[in-house]
């Protein structure tokens, strides 16, 4: 079937009432970068759905402003994912709403350029000026709760929080967790009986037992405050580098409005300062995460480290100079959740070597904004090959060499096509 026509097919397959799910019984609920991701998908085929999931992602929202990575609507359905809505009890916190469950953790904040995307399509003025209003509230919920000294940069506490989960990036610091602090976590998970091949597509029952202890440090605190001796708290540059381009379409969206968004610029102009002293290596002219506690950079080289381009952050010198990096290895396919080079890698595993489509989505768009046209056709060609000739999967192989020629994780995946479908319907 011509890849258009399948991937707006697994869009109106994977539509519930009222939002998108990312894949049919892997993930049954609300993801909220994967909203963001399909409500431009939806954008062309269904506006007004596009608008519709935003509003039910914020419906999840509390009252803090913070926004939660996941909203389970469905309480019909609770038990078929882990950890479970009852795993997370948002209700201990007084913020959360109450007519819906929802985790404790965010999600990179896609969620600006989306509206600006959505405002373009010509839907309902008041309804966006509303969740513009929201989303303004979001934005300053992270500045007020999560940012790094004065710096204007965001720390994440969780690595689901980075929606990578299981990066090379992380490693270091989950290491770090007392083995007898997590041995007793008991463990129930679903999305390894969901997918082939889980022992090596997924993450491992240890590295599970880790996040769950994150997790319930969280929770010790309500999600509200960060605990103390909290042992992740990382600027990771695809959350601030996502944050940066939202702002940039909320400051765009405010004007039309007339909202005043003073405070949201001034923190934005400082995480603008502040991003390439924390997160630029001068050797390798790419991008890392900054980990707060041990105030060191984690240098290892991720598909994350380009994001940047996303945001128009690095000068295009720097911009042309990292594209040569994705390019470099003629035996990967483009871009590599982690690098083959970099020890530790699993070309099947998730975020540790697998391409993911959202990621060159955001390099790709970054190329383009930085005119480097032939470097983005390449890309572009090289994402819809994959998905051409694998399917609408959730990741794929990174090795050109490799005998495994399928796709990984969930099928029909929702992010996958909705931005195929922005992809090809965009192309010059
Ligand atoms: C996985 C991904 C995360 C995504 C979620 C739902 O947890 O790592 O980024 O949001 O699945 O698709």
């Amino acid at each position: 079937m011509d890849i258009l026509k399948k991937c707006i097919q697994v869009l109106e397959n994977n539509w519930r009432d009222n939002f998108t799910i990312p894949s049919d019984r892997l993930y049954p609920f609300q993801w909220n970068w994967d909203s963001g991701f399909s409500a431009i998908g939806n954008s062309y085929i269904h506006p007004e759905r596009a608008l519709i999931e935003m509003e039910t992602l914020f419906s999840g929202q509390w009252e803090n402003g913070f926004l939660p990575h996941i909203v389970f609507h469905n309480s019909a359905r609770y038990s078929s994912y882990f950890p479970s809505a009852d795993y997370w009890e948002s209700q201990i916190s007084d913020f959360a709403p109450k007519k819906v469950k929802t985790s404790g953790i965010t999600q990179p904040p896609v969620h600006g350029f989306v509206l600006e995307r959505l405002y373009g399509f010509g839907l309902d003025k008041k309804r966006i000026e509303s969740l513009l209003r929201k989303l303004i509230d979001y934005h300053l919920y992270l500045y007020h709760y999560r940012m790094y000294k004065e710096t204007g940069l965001i720390k994440i506490l969780h690595n689901w929080e980075s929606g990578m989960d299981n990066s090379l990036w992380w490693d270091a610091i989950l290491n770090k967790i007392d083995k007898n602090d997590v041995e007793n976590i008991a463990l129930n998970r679903k999305d390894i009986n969901e997918v082939a091949d889980s022992q090596s597509t997924r993450p491992k029952d240890d590295d599970y037992r880790k996040y769950l202890f994150l997790l319930k440090k969280l929770k010790s605190e309500k999600y509200e405050k960060i605990p103390e001796n909290h042992p992740f708290q990382v600027i990771c540059p695809v959350f601030n580098s996502i944050l940066v381009k939202s702002n940039e379409s909320i400051f765009k969206l405010a004007s039309i409005f007339n909202i005043e968004v003073n405070e949201l610029k001034k923190w934005h102009n400082s995480t603008i300062k502040n991003f390439d002293a924390y997160l630029f290596d001068n050797n390798t002219n790419l991008y890392f995460p900054y980990d707060t506690i041990s105030a060191t950079q984690i240098k290892v080289i991720c598909s994350g480290s380009f994001i940047p381009i996303f945001a128009n952050i690095p000068s295009k010198d720097i911009a042309i100079k990292m594209t040569d990096k994705i390019f470099e290895d003629k035996n990967n396919i483009p871009i590599p959740s982690c690098f083959l080079s970099e020890q530790g890698h699993e070309e099947k595993n998730y975020w540790r070597g697998p391409v993911w489509v959202n990621i060159n989505w955001m390099v790709y768009q970054g190329l383009l904004k930085y005119k480097l046209f032939k470097l983005a056709d390449k890309l572009y060609e090289n994402t819809i090959d994959l998905v051409q000739k694998q399917g609408v999967f959730e990741y794929f192989n990174p090795n050109k060499n490799t005998d495994e020629i399928r796709g990984y994780g969930g099928a029909n995946f929702s992010w996958t096509a909705a931005l195929i479908i922005d992809m090809i319907k965009t192309k010059k």
